[in-house]
């Protein structure tokens, strides 16, 4: 058994409302499969403190009925109503009653949450009420290695299969596609299963697109394995394979029904990758939130940096901009700053030996293009300075010969977010500020990896 003890307290304008919504949930509650008892009361001291105290058969019950959707409606609409955040304590005897771990963040997306923290058994129980005829986990040879084993305690209540692909972005293509679909097909998948995608960006994109395309759609959970897929890719419901040597130029937008985040994953992921997916975690700071790039760049040392709280901060600026404008239309190109210039040099040395993985590409996308921003949107220089001295410390140089240049300017002028034939930036006119559609003359691109190149001395 385990009891729970709450302490809410309101505005004093509002326990009304609360007495409210409590006198009509709290036969549904008592009625939950494994609620022992419920009750509520009044502090005698103090009219707008209030506590709830339940005791369920186990936690397995408590959980279940916490990711229900009638708790999160009811949640939601009493978390409006409070003065100060609840203190909740859970225990199997009272005389033991404790906090519980952190809560869980949880962001709500359209029609479906973005959760923040440790996987565990709330997570399935959720995913088991959704009553699918089985589950699939689409794994890559890292992840199933590395991250499949702390799914495995909890995939014992459907018939579960495990697609397993290699590793790597040269496998985002149709082939992988086609057998993760015969895999599908030779173990009887039908409409009512549920595919979770357990990996980076790749595994996510691909996986989410042959699941949105089998049988016309089945549904997915995107359980993002690497801090680019945590914080980038899991919002904004893109997902897709490479066709013809043009990245993502096959797919389709669509929402899977849960995203789950652990930074738990994160240990394992090797350095260099953890500082890649970092540069997007950067732009999302630099584009729309100072508070949050003052305490990022105070980071030097990634492997120990609070994940737990960064996180959720980062995802929040992707899922704000991407939920006003979800088709691409305007606004979510301010996601595109250090990327005019960040992919050009990504794609140019995509099939040389000094390869750059898209965020140390990024990173030197971000120093041109915030020299740029000085230039033409009024980014002051001491902002200029802070932002090229933490990028410079954080990806190192990588040398631009001028000969390249030519070649840069022609890719930047072929991305296919540029109309006619400008080449479009966002820019920052300070530090957590972004505009968008500007452009600027080949000229002045030059000089911006022309002082990119100068900081090497
Ligand atoms: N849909 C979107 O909006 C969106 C946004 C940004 C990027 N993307 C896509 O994301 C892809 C890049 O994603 P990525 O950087 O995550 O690359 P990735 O999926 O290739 O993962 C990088 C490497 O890390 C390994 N790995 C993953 N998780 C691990 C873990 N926890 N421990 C150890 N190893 C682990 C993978 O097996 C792989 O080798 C690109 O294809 C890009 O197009 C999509
Ligand atoms: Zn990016």
């Amino acid at each position: 058994m385990i009891q729970r003890l709450v302490k809410l307290s309101f505005n004093a304008e509002h326990t009304a409302e609360f007495e409210a919504i409590y006198q009509r949930s709290k036969d549904r509650i008592r009625a939950r499969p494994g609620c022992l008892h419920l009750e509520c009361w009044r502090d005698v001291n103090d009219s707008t403190v209030y506590y709830t105290y339940s005791r369920w058969r186990d936690v397995a019950a408590l959980d279940a009925y916490r990711h229900s959707d009638f708790f999160l409606a009811t949640w939601a609409k009493t978390k409006a109503l409070f003065r100060d955040r609840p203190e909740a304590m859970s225990a199997e005897r009272l005389s033991e009653l404790r906090s519980p771990a952190p809560e869980i963040s949880r962001l709500e997306v359209d029609d479906y949450f973005i959760e923040i923290g440790g996987i565990d058994r709330g997570h399935f129980y959720w995913l088991h009420e959704q009553q699918y005829a089985g589950w699939i986990v689409l794994v890559d040879d890292h992840t199933r290695k590395h991250c499949f084993p702390r799914l495995l305690p909890h995939l014992k209540h459907e018939p579960t299969i495990i697609i397993e692909v290699p590793a790597g972005e040269r496998h985002k293509h149709l082939d992988t596609c086609r057998f993760i679909w015969e895999e599908l097909f030779r173990a009887g998948v039908g409409r009512r299963w549920c595919m979770l995608n357990l990996g980076g960006g790749v595994i996510g994109d691909m996986g989410g697109f042959a699941a949105a395309t089998y049988k016309r759609g089945i549904d997915f959970v995107q359980i993002p394995t690497t801090l680019l897929s945590q914080v980038d890719a899991s919002v904004g419901g893109k997902l897709g394979i490479d066709f013809y040597d043009v990245k993502n130029s096959i797919g389709v937008f669509r929402n899977p029904r849960a995203v789950w985040i652990d930074p738990a994953f994160l240990q394992t992921l090797p350095a260099r990758e953890l500082r890649s997916g970092y540069a997007e975690v950067l732009k999302h700071a630099l584009i729309q939130d100072r508070a949050q790039w003052e305490l990022l760049r105070n980071i030097q040392d990634l492997t120990t940096a609070d994940w737990r709280s960064i996180i959720p901060a980062s995802v929040e600026i992707k899922r704000a901009i991407v939920e006003q404008d979800p088709l691409e239309r305007g606004l979510r190109k301010a996601l595109n700053f250090g990327h005019t210039i960040g992919h050009a040099i990504e794609s140019h040395w995509l099939h040389s030996e000094q390869r750059l993985l898209h965020g140390e590409a990024i990173g030197a996308g971000m120093i041109a293009e915030a020299w740029l921003s000085q230039q033409l949107a009024g980014l002051s220089t001491a902002e200029l300075d802070d932002i090229t001295g933490y990028l410079l410390a954080t990806y190192g140089h990588q040398a631009i010969p001028t000969e390249a240049f030519d070649a840069l300017i022609e890719l930047m002028r072929q991305d296919k977010k540029n109309d006619d034939h400008r080449i479009n930036f966002s820019l920052l006119p300070a530090t957590g500020e972004v505009r968008v559609n500007a452009t600027a003359e080949e000229g002045l691109i030059r000089e911006a990896l022309g002082y990119y190149n100068e900081l090497m001395t």
